[in-house]
């Protein structure tokens, strides 16, 4: 949450700026602005809204700014006005800074700087960074910023000197008037990458602001610092000691992050999931040795085969795609296994004893609670393993060793390739571990060989989209859905609900479906739409009698029913089909029409898709 981006080169800094902020707008779109430095004063632009509304005030852009800051909110402290957004300037008016994170002490910090003479203008923990910055640079004291110089001016001391008071969380851009050509970068739980271009530089949250101009790259370490000039740039620990860093090859191209022909980006990302899939398993299905292949892990794989304790932890979409991964590691390897909210796990007490293997599961790699559990289970002495999407991530560093999604970068705030790219990673282990384990040879051969044809009977699923559309059109006026799945579907019917919420905003519930008549079916008045994943499987039957439930009491039932069932067509007003696959293979087909049906109803109430209200995709604050 929050993007922060800068530029240092040879180029107008404002447009790049501007465009890097769209890229980022994904990741709060609350409040912007930009700062910029030529020679003088800095001046900062910045507004409440998204960053089209940035754009009616920048001025036009000039030709000395070749370097500048800029920011998208999504609030934490203090409401979303102009005030509040960042850059923010210290009291002398020479630093600016924009900010990524959460500063947990910054209320002792600011009652220190207000005894100091100090007056704040915003609600905001940033600006008491760029006071304390500004503190230090305007009166720091000489002895102290000489014993420290080694190559430092008073802008890097100063900076330096106040990383060393903050407590919480940042990924920082800071520039100062006196020292129109520095750009220092900060990073501790808030990710920051700085792109090296030919003669520039941008320093960004992600590679996405970057990959436009430059695919090589450096991926700050928590506690690191980056001072750039244009002789180029140094890392170091906020401490001051010289850190190494390898120029690392940004891994996807602009095109993958453009909209092309799609009119959202959710749905360019729905429609990629055959290809994306297909590249998800790339390399790791052999479907003539009967094998799935997965270099990450292999070392572990041993210990995974042993462990009598597997612990899952993720959060939103991730948690539901773990809550599938459970009971695909019981069924096939019988390996007892829990998922967990990662924003519970790390407030737990949690019982890890020796051999207990925790997977972290994470599109952005980024979300605090995932990375938090993380070092909770570190810390326990478990052997962490990270299933993460986005490359050289928080998670995928903290952990021990991973799998990547190779999904492709995920723009749109609903997640949904990556949600189907975590069941098919989460499969691959477990048909991999139940082949060592617990199935025969020949089972897990054909669960492999189901398994490589899921991209195209995902691309079956999604030639009905329009007629999805229709279903979302017949029931748009509805204020309150349940999505009802049993067994595998069951995680399904809870990302089904949290589709249509996030990006609808329409009330729906998603559950086991015998569990509805424990409380839920009192819900059920004439006409309440409930969408059934109703596959064939050991549940079928069980399934259909909860249909039933629904129809006595009026409600209007929306089933995802496998191709050729010709029984069900009597009880589903609206009928959408799937193919046919083993039960445990089917939540990577059942949740593409529930994502078609979230999509096209936000579309149809007339919602920005790709911007939820409240949302931002990676939640980088507890
Ligand atoms: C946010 C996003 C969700 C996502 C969740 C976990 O809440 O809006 O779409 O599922 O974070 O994100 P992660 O990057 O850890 O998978």
């Amino acid at each position: 949450m929050c993007g922060i981006v800068a530029y240092l080169g040879k180029k107008i800094a404002q447009p790049i700026l501007v465009e890097g902020l769209k890229r980022l707008e994904y990741r709060g779109y609350d409040s912007a602005g930009v700062a910029l430095l030529g020679s003088g004063a800095i001046r900062v632009k910045k507004t409440s809204g998204r960053i089209s509304a940035l754009e009616e005030i920048l001025d036009e852009p000039d030709s000395a700014d070749t370097l500048g800051i800029g920011h998208t909110r999504w609030a934490t402290h203090g409401e979303p006005n102009t005030i509040n957004a960042h850059p923010h300037l210290d009291y002398t008016g020479k630093i600016a800074i924009a900010h990524n994170g959460i500063i947990e002490n910054y209320g002792t910090l600011r009652k220190w700087l207000e005894t100091k003479g100090t007056e704040f203008a915003s609600e905001t923990d940033t600006e008491v960074i760029a006071n304390l910055i500004g503190y230090f640079y305007d009166k720091g004291d000489e002895g102290e910023q000489k014993k420290q110089s080694d190559g430092q001016n008073k802008f890097e001391w100063a900076v330096q000197h106040a990383l060393g008071e903050l407590q919480g969380t940042y990924g920082l851009v800071i520039v100062c008037s006196d020292f129109p050509d520095m750009l220092i970068g900060a990073k501790k739980g808030s990710p920051l990458i700085l792109g090296v271009g030919d003669n520039e530089y941008i320093l960004a949250s992600d590679a996405s602001a970057i990959v436009e101009h430059t695919t090589q790259a450096i991926y700050l370490a928590d506690n690191e610092m980056i001072v750039v000039d244009p002789k180029g740039f140094r890392t170091k620990t906020i401490d001051n000691v010289t850190v190494g860093k390898e120029l690392k090859q940004i891994e996807f191209s602009l095109d993958q992050i453009e909209l092309g022909d799609f009119k959202h980006h959710m749905l360019k990302e729905i429609f990629e999931q055959p290809k994306a899939l297909s590249t998800c398993m790339g390399g790791r299905v052999d479907c003539r040795n009967h094998r799935i292949v997965l270099g990450g892990i292999a070392s572990y794989l041993r210990e995974l085969t042993r462990t009598k304790h597997l612990i899952l932890t993720a959060c939103g979409t991730a948690f539901h795609a773990s809550l599938v991964g459970e009971f695909l590691f019981e069924q096939l390897a019988r390996i007892p296994t829990e998922t967990e909210y990662a924003s519970e796990f790390r407030y737990r007490n949690p019982i890890i004893e020796d051999g207990t293997v925790v997977i972290s599961i994470s599109q952005s790699g980024e979300t605090a609670d995932t990375l938090a559990a993380v070092e909770q289970a570190k810390e326990r002495g478990a052997t962490v393993l990270g299933f993460v999407n986005v490359v050289g991530s928080s998670v995928a560093r903290a952990t021990d060793a991973g799998i990547y999604l190779h999904v492709g970068p995920e723009i749109g705030v609903a997640s949904t390739k990556a949600f189907t790219g975590q069941v098919a990673v989460l499969t691959m282990l477990a048909i991999e571990l139940g082949r060592r384990k617990h199935i025969s040879s020949d089972q897990a051969g054909s669960y492999i060989e189901e398994f490589s044809l899921i991209p195209d009977k995902i691309s079956r699923i999604l030639e009905q989209s329009d007629h999805i559309k229709q279903i979302a059109a017949a029931n748009i006026e509805k204020n309150n859905w349940l999505f009802l799945g049993r067994g595998f579907n069951y995680p399904v019917a809870l990302e089904g609900a949290l589709k249509l919420k996030e990006i609808s905003y329409i009330h729906a519930e998603g559950l086991p479906a015998a569990e509805m008549k424990h409380g839920p079916i009192a819900l059920i008045v004439d006409d309440m739409p409930a969408v059934f994943i109703a596959t064939k499987g050991p549940q079928y039957d069980k399934i259909m009698g909860n249909i039933e439930e629904v129809r006595a009491r009026g409600g209007k039932t929306i089933v995802v029913a496998t191709e050729g069932d010709e029984n069900i067509k009597q009880f589903a007003d609206h009928l959408i089909t799937v193919p046919d696959v083993p039960e445990l293979l089917q939540p990577m087909l059942t949740v593409i029409p529930l994502q078609l049906l979230a999509y096209h109803a936000a579309v149809l109430r007339g919602h920005d898709v790709d911007k939820p209200r409240n949302l931002a995709k990676s939640v980088t604050v507890e």
